[in-house]
């Protein structure tokens, strides 16, 4: 069923959302592995606005955000001639077959899912039937394109197994359709945490700013959040839970120089928190500013971005309707 046989490249799909502004998480934990894999596959990397919009949004900003985030897959090296990087809502088929898809879902399965759970008990305001059956369109856009490989974070693990779940029974419906896609998690990028809550994930929405570094911050900025990430009072470097902003500023700190923690503790060991925190700000200014240099040259070029984004979402749009064709016929739409 895979069209990765007859010596094809494997095919792999993810997305961040154009919401918030996206962080050195979302950047180490997604972008960085994507770009690490994107010759062995064939590769669809998506700006799901879409999927943004199940929380409020200002459309302008939505829209500003959209094309940012396209520039910045870019910017962080993922070539636009060899992927294909485009926005959901370019590519009609995802909304299409998402509502067959939602006909394929339990209200049970969705009622389980801990991030809807999460996600409304912070937006009481705003329970959306889009919040709750977020998780069905995201099978949609990773089924449309008969994806083995999924790159996620640790958070979007249930919805991948529902993914599954959701491909496995329509193949067995009727006949096989779908390829059943596999997760693939990346190091310790997806694991970065909040400069202010440790424990918790760095998150593009989090209320304080002062949480997460965005792409973008500039160099004073990164360096003045580090300075302020909260640590502990025992006052020694250690790589441990027991302390666990110490242990996330390593983190950050290797996922700049690729070391292992223990490797990067010979460093360390003896040193004082201002020691660490210096070298991990200078790390990620320097992680960053590459990415961020290309990024505003490209931010600038309108038209070159708004051709990226036709000629990718037409390519996107070729792939998924053979898909979403074959799924009409089996579920007996006249076509
Ligand atoms: N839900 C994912 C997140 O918030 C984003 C996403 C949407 C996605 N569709 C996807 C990720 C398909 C991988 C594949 O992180």
């Amino acid at each position: 069923m895979s069209e990765s046989i007859n010596n094809k490249k494997p095919r792999i799909f993810s997305g961040i959302q154009p919401s918030g502004n996206i962080t050195i998480g979302n950047y180490y934990g997604a972008l960085k592995n994507w770009v690490a894999m994107q010759d062995e596959y064939e590769a669809l990397f998506c700006v799901v606005d879409l999927h943004a919009i199940t929380l409020k949004q200002e459309p302008g900003k939505l829209r500003a955000k959209t094309r940012e985030l396209i520039a910045l897959y870019i910017a962080a090296g993922l070539d636009p001639v060899t992927n294909i990087i485009y926005p959901q809502s370019h590519v009609r088929q995802h909304a299409e077959l998402s509502w067959i898809l939602n006909c394929f879902t339990y209200m049970g399965e969705l009622n389980r899912m801990t991030q809807f759970k999460d996600k409304s008990s912070k937006n009481e305001a705003n329970i959306n039937a889009g919040l709750y059956t977020y998780p069905v369109l995201m099978a949609a856009d990773i089924l449309l394109f008969q994806t083995d490989i999924v790159p996620i974070g640790d958070d979007q693990k249930q919805h991948l197994e529902l993914t599954r779940d959701i491909a496995q029974r329509f193949n067995h419906t009727y006949s096989d359709t779908f390829v059943v896609p596999e997760a693939f998690f990346g190091k310790v990028g997806a694991r970065i945490k909040s400069l202010q809550e440790p424990t918790a994930k760095m998150s593009k929405s989090d209320a304080n700013p002062n949480g997460a570094i965005a792409l973008l911050d500039e160099p004073n900025v990164i360096t003045n959040k580090i300075k302020r990430a909260v640590t502990d009072s025992v006052g020694e470097i250690n790589y441990t839970d027991k302390q666990p902003g110490v242990k996330n500023l390593i983190d950050i700190y290797c996922c700049k120089t690729g070391e292992t923690a223990e490797q990067a503790m010979n460093k360390f060991e003896g040193q004082n928190y201002g020691f660490l925190k210096k070298e991990v700000a200078e790390a990620t200014v320097e992680e960053l500013r590459p990415v961020q240099e290309k990024f505003y040259q490209l931010i600038k070029d309108k038209k070159y971005l708004d051709e990226i984004i036709k000629t990718n979402s037409e390519k996107a749009s070729y792939i998924a309707e053979k898909t979403l064709r074959k799924v009409k016929k089996k579920v007996g739409f006249i076509i």
